[in-house]
């Protein structure tokens, strides 16, 4: 069961999701890097990983932020269009793509299609290298401008705005649910 604390700072509670997803990139990393030296397709390992980032990355994390957060920030004055709340919803889009070419990869790869690994590595590739540096801009300064914008009352608001979406099912999933899958994933292939 997932407990709200209603007095917790609403960027942490983002930031701590970001922790998270830097991990399971930091896994798929290793598994292709492993699977392009010829040790072995991990095929369950990738689908979990794919299956993390739709549901966890995606349907939870960037959804709260675009839902959630950043209508808000928007409400206080952080521009949207031409500025950095329009830039981080532009990366969720390219990151919808990447992922969506991933998990389409892996149908391809296990109905036989020769060229589908080559076409899952690039697009984990890209999808890693976009959102280290997407998680990076959106820790280091959105999320301090709205850290400076935000009122104590907005930042009630959001934590138990955060807390509701946290409580519902992503793919049939609950939060600590997802979040063990990148635990499980961690503890299996962190050390390769
Ligand atoms: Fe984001
Ligand atoms: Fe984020």
């Amino acid at each position: 069961m997932t407990l709200c604390n209603e007095n917790e700072n609403a960027s942490a509670v983002l930031r701590e999701e970001h922790q998270i997803i830097l991990r399971v990139i930091d896994v798929l990393k290793k598994l292709v890097a492993r699977a392009c030296e010829g040790r072995g397709f991990e095929l369950e390992a990738f689908r979990q990983c794919v299956s993390f980032i739709q549901y966890f990355a995606d349907a939870c994390h960037h959804a709260k932020e675009e839902e959630v957060l950043f209508p808000v920030l928007e409400s206080r004055g952080i521009p949207k269009e031409n500025g950095p709340i329009g830039m981080m919803i532009y990366e969720h889009k390219l990151a919808r793509g990447y992922t969506a070419v991933m998990a389409k990869a892996l149908d391809d790869h296990v109905k036989g299609d020769d060229d589908a690994a080559e076409q899952f590595y690039a697009a984990a590739e890209q999808y890693a290298e976009l959102l280290t540096s997407h998680i990076f801009k959106e820790d280091n300064v959105l999320f301090n401008m709205g850290d400076q914008a935000l009122t104590p009352q907005d930042n009630e608001k959001l934590c138990s705005q955060y807390c509701e979406v946290g409580c519902q099912s992503f793919g049939g999933k609950k939060k600590d649910e997802l979040q063990r899958i990148a635990d499980e994933l961690c503890a299996h292939w962190s050390g390769e």
